[in-house]
């Protein structure tokens, strides 16, 4: 099966809906890849096409926006998506160090993503829980108050789900 047939396929009911419905409203691009990152999790390129197509507008321009914002991501993140706060707090309770540990346990850098495809790795804005910090998000588990010796344990639980 085509990448694009793939992407074609999943563009929900719903997607296709809410396009036609921001088609010709201000500000409809950013809300309209806002939605098709929630379907897919990233930008992925053949939907993009779609939504130049759909929207009458040149694929230069939504890779503009795309890059502009960096909000969106343009590669499938991970299985499971590792999200460290680098926001004022957890940054001066050791955040950085946290997300060096993950890059030497993981073997990778931030905005990558392993090559079995289980983790990618994120530096994010503050998520809203600083008393907390530093504080490490993988999907909907919060990790609080984080220290570096938890990570493999933590990253163990993750790989085998
Ligand atoms: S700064 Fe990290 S949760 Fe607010």
């Amino acid at each position: 099966m085509s990448v694009q047939s793939e992407v074609e396929m999943k563009f929900s009911d719903s997607l296709v809906a809410f396009i036609e419905e921001w088609k010709n409203k201000p500000g409809n691009l950013i809300m309209i890849l806002h939605k098709v990152q929630e379907e897919f999790g990233y930008i992925p390129r053949e939907a993009a096409k779609r939504v130049a197509s759909m929207l009458d507008v040149p694929l230069a321009k939504i890779y503009g926006v795309v890059t502009f914002y960096h909000f969106f991501k343009l590669t499938k993140p991970g299985k499971h998506n590792i999200q460290v706060c680098m926001g004022t707090a957890c940054y001066l309770k050791g955040g950085e160090d946290i997300i060096q540990e993950l890059e030497n346990i993981l073997g990778i850098g931030v905005n990558q993503v392993t090559p079995d495809g289980q983790f990618s790795l994120e530096a994010v804005r503050c998520v809203g829980c600083c008393g907390l910090a530093p504080v490490m998000v993988i999907g909907d588990e919060v990790f609080g108050k984080l220290t570096k010796e938890q990570l493999p344990e933590i990253l163990a639980k993750f790989q085998e789900s």
